[in-house]
């Protein structure tokens, strides 16, 4: 087995490759002076099973070149399997049409990555577990919940826990942890009964007196969350964490999350976390590197990787 790391997040590469026991194989992604990416391995990988690491996050283009370039000089380069190891899959939020003449970004994604040469699609807590039918190569899609249930059950009495999904469409998740740690669940339901009128937040569920852990994939601006956490302090819970896998935390995100009521917020290392995320007194970073290094190492041995999760 060989493992390759784009740039995205050497971080967790190194991680992985420790846990895996297996180093990093050589490989230059360098640019040109009109940021081309050029991709040099310098190791042999004829006949190999490998890995490439690349979370396509922030700058998702960039990420997302350098992950079809590596794979493409791998396929040339007579790799035997490539498997694309993809902790956070961007543009998967575009993974339908909103509105006529929009494009489905996360399918013609799902093709490049194909196109380019990768036999298997590794990804952790897809935006929906639909987009893993975008690929026609085997895509397994792991969940963080594990981590996360461990990392709740550490530090929560799980008896006065109430897991909240911040809104209807992430309920199938917030439900899947709640049966791990056997908690009730809640559901913050937005509405906007008319154009420009401002959103309600109904809660389904009574999370008075709880402690409330808000389960989503992705915290981007922290709107979602934020609003969530004040509307559940209103109807009285006593605290609210969240457990996000994907901490995207763009533009003022973390100064938003700073300034909140959030108790906590607990994101995995599925993105490198900037040094702003770093210094945040309420923002911890829980890592999923355990888990990707086994499923790797189970892809690689011909074993189960659903039974991980079982
Ligand atoms: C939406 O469906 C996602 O699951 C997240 O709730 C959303 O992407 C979070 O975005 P933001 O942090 O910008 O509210």
């Amino acid at each position: 087995m060989k493992i390759v790391a784009g740039n995205s997040n050497r971080a967790l590469a190194e991680e992985i490759s420790s846990y895996l026991g297996a180093p990093l194989a050589k490989c230059q992604v360098r640019r040109f002076a009109d940021q081309e990416i050029f991709v040099e391995l310098q190791e042999n990988v004829r006949g190999e099973d490998v890995f490439v690491l690349q979370s396509t996050s922030f700058p998702a283009n960039d990420h997302l070149m350098e992950l079809l370039i590596v794979i493409d000089a791998l396929r040339r380069s007579s790799a035997k399997r490539i498997t694309a190891v993809v902790p956070y899959f961007g543009y998967a939020r575009q993974d339908r049409r909103a509105s006529g003449r929009t494009p489905i970004s996360a399918k013609l994604v799902a093709n490049l990555i194909t196109h380019a040469g990768a036999h298997r699609v590794l990804t952790l807590d897809l935006h929906a577990g639909q987009i893993q039918g975008f690929f026609d190569i085997p895509t397994d899609n792991l969940f963080a919940a594990p981590v996360m249930t461990r990392d709740i059950k550490e530090r929560y009495s799980t008896d006065n826990v109430m897991v909240v999904s911040p809104d209807v469409g992430g309920v199938v998740r917030a439900r899947a942890l709640a049966k791990r740690i056997d908690a009730p669940l809640a559901i913050v339901d937005k509405r906007r009964d008319k154009p420009g009128e401002s959103e309600v937040m109904n809660i389904i569920g009574d999370p008075s007196g709880r402690d409330c852990i808000l389960v989503d994939d992705i915290v981007d601006s922290g709107g979602t969350l934020c609003n969530a956490a004040e509307a559940l302090l209103a109807e009285g819970a006593k605290s609210v964490t969240a457990y996000i896998t994907h901490g995207v935390l763009s533009g003022g995100a973390v100064a938003r999350v700073s300034s909140s009521k959030l108790k906590e917020l607990v994101i995995t290392n599925s993105i490198e976390p900037t040094a702003a995320v770093l210094a945040a007194p309420n923002i911890r970073t829980i890592s999923i590197a355990p888990l990707m290094g086994e499923a790797i190492s189970r892809t690689a041995l011909e074993q189960s990787v659903s039974s991980l999760f079982g």
